[in-house]
């Protein structure tokens, strides 16, 4: 095999209450990428369509993953990179830990999966570095694994995958403006009352308990944030009166998608995940600001081969 082309899927990261470390896989929007093997060693981006970004494999996130990658693996070829972006950068679903995420496991595949699934994510983190000038791989591990992943630690890299409940479904509201994660980090506190920590990790072991057993109402429960949430909302014009709307048209829960500024809901079944789309759609629909929706089943797959 020398070319591939694959979907590399959005994704929210944080879920609420797991800032940094949970995540969960999109399935309804994604980009897609063409990788082929070339003689010249090295790792050459040729083609970028939909949004502006840089063609320099070492500042272009996709390029910078796919680097480490042949770091360790010192293959005896080079690479081409075709990035198709439907994933506006800046959008809170992960546009950048999408192309890090897919550049890697396209070259792991067309030199016969040398890594696996946690050695990838390393590798994709790298990138996604780059766009977010700290490291976490809340969004690069569900692209990679699919599902809901936890990433229990980073140094070293462990990931967990956490069971996805059958009838789970996302909604999505992207308004169009950027929010850069580097700057929604940088509003965050430095330290947190005690008060707040015990709040948020019940709130995660009772998440990844309610996945585990598909208990939805638990699900709803646990989607709380005490310590990023009351900061990051006031960058996302109505997120209150959003988040209200979701919860009145039956949504589980209502959170900030990564840094922001898209924001998520989980539903049980797609009827009511429709419904809330409905529902943010009138919020916004009343106002100037331009927006995406979307209503997707969780995906357990992750990235995959077209
Ligand atoms: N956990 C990260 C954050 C995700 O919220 O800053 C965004 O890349």
């Amino acid at each position: 095999m020398n070319e591939i082309k694959i979907f590399s899927p959005a994704t929210v990261a944080n879920v609420s209450c797991g800032f940094d470390v949970l995540g969960f896989c999109l399935d309804s929007i994604g980009d897609e990428m063409l990788v082929r093997k070339v003689d010249k060693k090295g790792v050459y981006i040729t083609k970028i369509e939909g949004y502006k970004l840089p063609f320099e494999a070492d500042k272009n996130v996709a390029g910078v993953s796919a680097l480490a990658l042949i770091e360790e693996a010192k293959p005896d070829c080079g690479f081409e990179i075709e990035i198709y972006k439907h994933i506006k950068p800046g959008s809170g679903i992960g546009s950048s830990s999408a192309s890090a995420s897919g550049s890697v496991f396209a070259i792991n595949e067309l030199l016969g999966k040398p890594f696996n699934k946690t050695q990838l994510t390393y590798f994709a983190m790298q990138g996604e570095k780059l766009a977010s000038k700290s490291e976490h791989a809340d969004n690069v591990a569900p692209g990679i694994f699919g599902g809901f992943t936890l990433v229990k630690s980073i140094k070293p890299l462990e990931v967990l995958e956490i069971p996805t409940p059958k009838e789970l479904y996302a909604t999505i509201i992207h308004p169009q403006i950027e929010i850069k994660t580097a700057e929604s980090r940088a509003i965050l506190p430095k330290e947190i009352p005690l008060k707040d920590a015990i709040k948020q990790w019940a709130n995660v072991g009772s998440l990844i308990h309610a996945l585990h057993t598909s208990n939805y109402e638990l699900i709803s429960r646990s989607l709380q944030d005490v310590i990023v949430e009351p900061h990051r909302s006031k960058l996302i014009p109505l997120y209150n009166e959003i988040k209200l709307a979701s919860i009145n048209a039956g949504a589980l829960g209502c959170g900030i998608s990564g840094s922001g500024p898209s924001i998520f809901t989980l539903s049980k079944g797609i009827e009511i995940a429709k419904k809330v789309e409905s529902a943010m759609k009138n919020i916004y629909s009343e106002t100037n600001i331009v927006f995406e929706t979307y209503v997707s089943k969780i995906n357990t797959e992750g990235i995959r081969i077209i």
